[in-house]
């Protein structure tokens, strides 16, 4: 073979080579066979480092295989030593050079030649062999050559991998940026929806406040009111059992129209009392669900939470809509109050956004071992199929914009099964969709949560 066909296969075997490890080993690989060199090795240069990346030969028994890659600084030894001056070395016998390094593989002559590319040392092609003496100067011009094609090869190929590696890096840093983004979103959006719920607590708990007075004050005018009453039914009996009471007056007090006016006022009296009543407890439970956000673990009764759950919910209630409670008498958890009121809220609210007229919302409570159970059922749209693995992750909603987070079950979630070491779970047909809540009445968390108060 002349010497311009092996530099055209030398030339050719490198345009095939796709990647820089294709490239290196491609140019290890040629450089044996077709100058008939024992052994080959190429090194780069990484950052002053000159690394071994390839071979032919004695360090490569199997397919790119590279037995023992060592590093030499450049500088050091004869590699080194050729890296720092860029020319092309030939020794004739190793054993003389005091820069030689031994390693398991070391020859009695060597070749070194840099790879240069726009003045810079990017790699060095290096040749040892067996037998003294076995390069001399022709040797290393053809070498040289076959460096100097390969250098702006080997620079391209290279400058691909480092930009393969900075893209690389870079879809990296933008998974983990796209993830904070999420994660940031997802924090704020529940801090707005916590923000929406307290703002929510807070102007109920404001018109609550306003209330308390007149109310107090009506409900005392109405136990005067009744004793006056009492009092002037009293008066009337005496007045009917008069004897020297006028028939004709006598007959007016005794005519149904008058008696019905007095039995119907007590009535009244009645029913306002109650409704009275009613308004006080709505207005205790409003103050009490808004009092501050109470990180605390406390007992507390689940019944109780559920009315104070409708009570806060009143105002979304309407006519059409018919809820129906079956509260078993529990024992209380151990939890955060207003937490578990902000869960049943959650839920109620959208039992009454899926249902219209007809709807009907059935509240359960009950015993189940070690856990208080509370199935909260309704004859709305239900949940399709497909959505029902998503209610609980956030931002999931089929709600209208600016009508659904979709924060709320997965608030829920979080409370029940992370907070309170619960369980919720869901199940929906056509007819019914239910949301059952699992609560342990002793918690692992209460003592945890006491204990870190504490400090
Ligand atoms: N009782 C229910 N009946 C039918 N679909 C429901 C019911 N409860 C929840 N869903 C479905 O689950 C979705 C997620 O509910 P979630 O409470 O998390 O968010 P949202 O109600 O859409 O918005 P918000 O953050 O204001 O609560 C709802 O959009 C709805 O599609
Ligand atoms: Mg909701």
């Amino acid at each position: 073979m002349t010497e311009l066909n092996k530099v055209g296969q030398f030339a050719t075997a490198m345009l095939n080579a796709a990647t820089l490890d294709d490239l290196l080993w491609s140019i290890a690989e040629n450089i044996g066979k077709t100058l008939g060199f024992d052994d080959c090795v190429i090194y780069l240069n990484v950052n002053k480092v000159l690394i071994q990346k390839a071979a032919y030969g004695i360090k490569n028994p199997n397919d790119r295989e590279l037995l023992n890659s060592i590093m030499i600084k450049v500088g050091q030894g004869i590699v080194g030593a050729v890296a720092q001056s860029k020319v092309a070395e030939v020794i004739p016998n190793t054993a003389l050079d005091t820069r030689y390094i031994n390693d398991e593989f070391s020859g009695k002559s060597e070749i070194t030649v840099p790879i240069i590319f726009e003045n810079n040392t990017i790699g060095i092609i290096d040749s040892e062999s067996a037998n003294l003496d076995n390069y001399d100067s022709h040797d290393v011009e053809l070498l040289q050559i076959i460096a100097n094609i390969a250098a702006p090869r080997i620079a391209s190929a290279l400058y691909r991998s480092t930009l393969q590696k900075t893209q690389l890096q870079l879809e990296k840093t933008n998974g983990k940026l796209e993830t904070s983004l999420y994660e940031l979103k997802k924090n704020q959006e529940i801090l707005i929806h916590s923000e929406k719920m307290a703002s929510i607590g807070l102007l109920a708990a404001g018109v609550a406040h306003e209330i308390n007075n007149p109310l107090s004050f009506s409900i005392s005018n109405l136990t005067v009111f009744k004793d006056y009453y009492d009092h002037i039914k009293e008066m009337h009996e005496k007045l009917i059992s008069h004897a020297e009471m006028p028939l004709e007056l006598k007959n007016q007090l005794l005519s149904e129209d008058y008696s019905h006016t007095i039995t119907d006022i007590a009535n009244i009296v009645e029913e306002t009392n109650e409704g009275l009543l009613r308004i006080k407890n709505i207005v205790s439970d409003l103050c009490g669900y808004i009092r501050k956000e109470d990180r605390n673990f406390s007992n507390f009764d689940i019944n109780d939470g559920i009315k104070t759950a409708i009570n806060v919910l009143k105002g979304e209630i309407n006519n059409d809509c018919h809820l129906e409670l079956n509260l078993e008498n529990l024992p209380s958890i151990q939890g955060n109050k207003s937490k578990i009121h902000q869960v049943f809220v959650n839920i109620i609210l959208n039992a009454l956004q899926a249902t219209d007229k007809n709807g009907l919302i059935k509240v359960k409570t009950y015993r189940n071992n070690n856990h208080a159970c509370i199935d909260i059922t309704d004859n709305g749209s239900g949940i399709e199929n497909k959505n029902l693995q998503n209610i609980f992750t956030p931002f999931f909603t089929t709600k209208p914009v600016n009508k659904g987070t979709g924060l709320g079950l997965f608030i829920c979630h979080r409370i029940i099964t992370e907070e309170h070491t619960g369980r919720i779970q869901v199940s929906s047909n056509d007819n019914e969709t239910t949301f059952r809540i699992m609560l342990p009445f002793i918690n692992a968390n209460y003592e945890e949560k006491s204990l870190t108060l504490q400090h």
